[in-house]
């Protein structure tokens, strides 16, 4: 029999345990700063992630200072009340009911960046899509979210921010891109479910809605998923 380069199964399922079970996570944080050596692992798990060209164009900022995430609240506050202004009726009720942030409460906060002119990778793969750059750091992003995970870290991505805000507060250079900016600690327990599904916000498309076969159709169904 040809040999593969499967995982054994425990090591598989745990992979997609991670995958099925992370959530995105605003309440709960423990009050315990992450120790170095995880934050570590954390940023390794983000640095080995696929990048085009081989870039590497992900840089991050890890902020910890409480005077600096009150900065960061504030610019939160103020992009949320123009958030909120966009939705009316009922719509509106339900935005502001909704918890959408942790920066106070989360020990630390990570701000994930992009350095999408950067001459690394001379260019393979950017000259027709330049966009793939940010792209990259967004695989990044997700590969931290998946080991946070398995390490009991919960992790909420904050994008109700003004990005010139955020620059002039974490002094970001102009030819840094701020991509994400995350709420991360110790948490005891995963919501089963997205929290804005347990809110009525919006629910999960099933994934028959999301898959066609050789050209793209809105809903077609899946023959075998
Ligand atoms: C790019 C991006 C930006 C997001 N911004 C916010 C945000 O500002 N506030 C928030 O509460 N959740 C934010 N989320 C989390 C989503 O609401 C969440 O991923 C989605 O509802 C599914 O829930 P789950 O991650 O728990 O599966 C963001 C997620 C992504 C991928």
């Amino acid at each position: 029999m040809t040999e593969r380069a499967e995982f054994e199964a425990l090591e598989r399922d745990a992979v997609y345990r991670a995958i099925a079970t992370r959530r995105d996570v605003r309440r709960g944080f423990i009050d315990e700063p992450l120790p170095q050596d995880l934050i570590h692992r954390l940023l390794s798990a983000a640095h080995c992630a696929p990048s085009v060209g081989l870039m590497q164009p992900s840089r991050f900022v890890l902020v910890r200072d409480r005077g600096i995430r009150e900065a960061v609240h504030a610019a939160f506050l103020q992009a949320n009340e123009q958030a909120t202004a966009t939705y009316t009726g009922g719509r509106r009720e339900q935005y502001t009911s909704l918890k959408l942030e942790g920066i106070l409460e989360a020990p630390q906060n990570l701000c994930i960046l992009s350095d999408p002119q950067s001459e690394r990778g001379h260019q393979l793969g950017r000259h027709t899509m330049p966009e793939t750059a940010i792209y990259s750091t967004v695989c990044a992003i997700q590969n931290l979210w998946l080991a946070a995970r398995a390490e009991g870290v919960g992790v909420g991505w904050v994008s109700i921010l003004d990005p010139a805000r955020l620059r002039e507060i974490l002094q970001v250079p102009a030819n840094i891109v701020p991509v994400a900016y995350l709420c991360i600690g110790y948490v005891d327990r995963f919501a089963t479910e997205p929290e804005l599904e347990r809110s009525g916000w919006e629910t999960r498309i099933p994934i028959e809605d999301v898959v066609s076969y050789d050209r793209f159709s809105a809903g077609e169904k899946v023959a075998n998923p």
